[in-house]
C-alpha cells in the first residue's frame, strides 16, 4: 500500500484553449486509500479535474499528483493504474455489442493481441455484473438497454478491469434511486473488499454521503474538503448551491436540501 497521497494538488489552474479558466488556486490532499466523492454544481470543474489528473489536459499553473505521480510527466504510469469511466459513455451504439462484450472489454483491452477471454475473465465479468444486479442481461445487446441499465453495465466493466484506482465521472447520472443505490453499494463493497481507491464525481449529494470517506467540494476552486460531515456545513453549501441550501437535522441524521438534489441524508 502506498504512503503517497491518493491526490495531491498544489496551486493548480486549468485553462481551456478558448480562455475559459475552469479551475484556479486548487490545493488539496486526499490520503490513500479512499472512497472519495468530488461534488459541485454544473460547470464547477469536476470533469476537468479528473481529466487533468489523468493527464488528458495539462495544467496552466501548478500541479496535481496521483499516488505521487505527476499528471504531466508520469501520465503513462497513471493511466496503467487507473480505470476511468467517462461522464458520457463513448460506446458506439450502432455496433451490436452484447452486455458481456462490453464488460469483457474492460479486461481484454489491457491484454496483448490476440485477445481472447479466458474462463477467469468470464468469471470476473459475471461477478461484476452480479454486483450491480445485471447478470440476467449477460446476452442482451447493449444498445437495447435503458440509460440507467447502461450505466450499471459500465460500472461493472470498471469493476471487472484491473488497476488500483477507479475513477468514475457521474456514474449516477440518469439513473433512478434503485440503480443509484445498487451502484453506490457495489462501489462501497468493492472498495472494502479490495485494495482499490475510488474517486467518483457526482453533483447529487444524496446517495453517496453515507459511504464515502472524503469529499472534495468544488466551485472552480476548493470550497471544502474533509469527511462528509465537515463538508455538510450550511455556509459551505450556501456558497456552492446558493442561498436556498439548508442543512436539516432529523432523527440523528443530517440532511442537505439544495435546489439541485432535493433532500440529502447524511449519517
Ligand atoms: N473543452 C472545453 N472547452 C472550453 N471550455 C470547457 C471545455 N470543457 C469544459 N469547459 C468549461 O470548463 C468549466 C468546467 O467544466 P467541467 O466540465 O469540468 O464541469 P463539471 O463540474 O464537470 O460540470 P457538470 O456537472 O455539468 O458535468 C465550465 O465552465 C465549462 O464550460
Ligand atoms: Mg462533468
Amino acid at each position: 500500500m502506498t504512503t503517497e497521497p491518493l491526490l495531491l494538488a498544489q496551486n493548480l489552474a486549468v485553462r481551456y484553449p478558448n480562455g475559459e479558466l475552469a479551475l484556479h488556486n486548487v490545493t488539496f490532499q486526499i490520503k490513500s486509500p479512499s472512497f472519495m466523492a468530488i461534488i459541485g454544481p454544473n460547470g464547477s470543474g469536476k470533469s476537468t479535474l479528473l481529466k487533468t489528473f489523468l493527464g488528458l489536459i495539462h495544467p496552466f499553473r501548478g500541479c496535481i499528483k496521483v499516488n505521487g505521480l505527476d499528471s504531466v510527466k508520469e501520465s503513462g504510469k497513471i493511466r496503467k493504474m487507473v480505470r476511468y469511466v467517462p461522464q458520457r459513455d463513448q460506446i458506439e451504439l450502432t455496433v451490436p455489442m452484447k452486455v458481456k462484450d462490453i464488460v469483457l472489454m474492460g479486461r481484454l483491452l489491457k491484454k496483448m493481441p490476440p485477445r481472447f477471454a479466458s474462463s477467469n475473465d468470464i468469471r470476473i465479468a459475471r461477478n461484476a455484473l452480479e454486483q450491480v444486479n445485471m447478470i440476467d442481461l449477460w446476452d442482451r445487446p447493449f444498445p437495447e438497454l435503458s440509460g440507467g441499465q447502461r450505466q450499471r453495465v459500465l460500472v461493472a466493466r470498471a469493476l471487472a478491469s484491473e488497476g488500483s484506482i477507479l475513477v468514475l465521472d457521474e456514474p449516477l447520472a440518469g439513473t433512478d434511486a434503485e440503480s443509484q443505490d445498487q451502484i453506490v453499494e457495489a462501489l462501497g463493497r468493492y472498495h472494502k473488499e479490495n485494495d482499490v481507491s475510488i474517486i467518483m464525481v457526482t453533483h447529487d449529494l444524496n446517495p453517496v454521503h453515507t459511504l464515502v470517506q472524503d469529499v472534495l467540494l468544488l466551485k472552480n476552486t476548493v470550497i471544502g474538503t474533509g469527511a462528509p460531515c465537515s463538508v455538510m456545513d450550511p455556509e459551505l453549501m450556501k456558497r456552492v448551491y446558493g442561498p436556498t441550501a439548508r442543512i436539516v437535522e432529523y432523527a440523528g441524521h443530517r440532511y442537505c436540501m439544495t435546489r439541485d438534489s432535493g433532500i440529502d441524508r447524511h449519517d
